[in-house]
């Protein structure tokens, strides 16, 4: 247990964190753990799941492994089963599991399927089930990983860019429409995060679009590590403020885009020139 006395208390509350088995998801389950909270990690990885259950568990029986596609209904449906029936109502959703590429124009229909559902309507799905019963108990915590592409964009990855803006816009409809009645949303949208996604995942295919979508994360900001933007979310959280930019730099540069738009897309154009030309 952490002893800094600032730290947000989930002591005894019931959380389910997807894409969990490394990177922020991991992260944040361990901030979670450490907060007095009890976890239910997924992951598509069920190895590495596992192997990650382990660690964070350590023979408390505080964490339980839900291994599966977190864009499954039925995925979905046992992870908050497997919660309900080891800890008690499911109180927190961290919606976190993503992919990202380095796609344009030539990405088919089955990548940007993916992306898709994985980075949006594994959001929706998991509200679906979710929101009603919070709505009728009055409480409920719904978390986006979205990105800082959902709000500005991702040079290089034209499915990242496209589902991370879904992202956030369900994320506010969600909070919102449901707000009033009790249910909690914060949407977490950071630049670089020292995690495969970034490392490897962005730059996995499509010719240089990965290096250059890469390359635009690096060079924007710092590289956080998980654990900070973990913390900063429960953090959030905590205080139930709605959007998270562990990046400060982040909100200057969506302010700049709002207030001049053909401005702020020029710059990216010229940032996109530099980049093009370094990878
Ligand atoms: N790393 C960054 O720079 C960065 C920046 C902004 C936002 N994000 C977002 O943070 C989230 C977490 O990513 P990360 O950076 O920790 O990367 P990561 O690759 O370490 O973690 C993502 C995890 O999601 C899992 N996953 C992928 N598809 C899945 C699916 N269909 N069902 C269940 N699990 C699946 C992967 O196996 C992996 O363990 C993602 O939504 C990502 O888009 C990352």
């Amino acid at each position: 247990m952490t002893t800094d006395p600032q730290s947000p208390d989930f002591t005894d509350k019931v959380a389910i964190v997807t894409g969990a088995a490394g990177g922020i998801g991991a992260a944040l389950a361990e901030a979670l753990l450490e907060a007095g909270a009890r976890v239910v990690i997924s992951d598509l990885d069920g190895d590495r799941l596992a192997e990650t259950a382990g660690r964070l568990d350590g023979g408390s029986s505080t964490v339980v492994a839900v291994a599966g596609d977190a864009s499954s209904d039925e995925v979905i449906a046992q992870m908050i089963a497997a919660a309900t029936e080891h800890f008690g109502p499911v109180d927190l959703f961290f919606a976190n599991a993503g992919i990202g590429d380095g796609s344009g124009l030539a990405a088919t229909d089955a990548q940007w399927d993916l992306a898709l559902n994985v980075n949006l309507l594994a959001h929706v799905r998991a509200a679906r089930q979710l929101v009603p019963g919070w709505v009728e108990r009055g409480s409920g915590y719904f978390v986006s990983t979205a990105s800082a592409a959902g709000l500005l964009t991702q040079i290089g990855s034209a499915t990242y860019t496209v589902s991370k803006h879904g992202a956030v816009g369900f994320a506010e409809w969600l909070a919102v429409t449901y707000g009033a009645q009790g249910v909690g949303v914060s949407c977490l949208c950071p630049m670089g995060v020292d995690t495969d996604l970034l490392r490897s995942g962005m730059s996995s295919n499509e010719g240089s679009g990965g290096a250059v979508a890469k390359a635009a994360v690096t060079n924007a900001g710092a590289v956080l590590a998980p654990r900070d933007v973990a913390d900063q979310t429960l953090a959030a959280v905590a205080e139930r403020r709605f959007l998270i930019t562990p990046h400060a730099e982040v909100l200057e540069f969506a302010r700049r885009k709002l207030s001049d738009h053909d401005r702020w897309i020029a710059g990216m154009q010229r940032f996109q020139s530099t980049l093009t030309e370094s990878v």
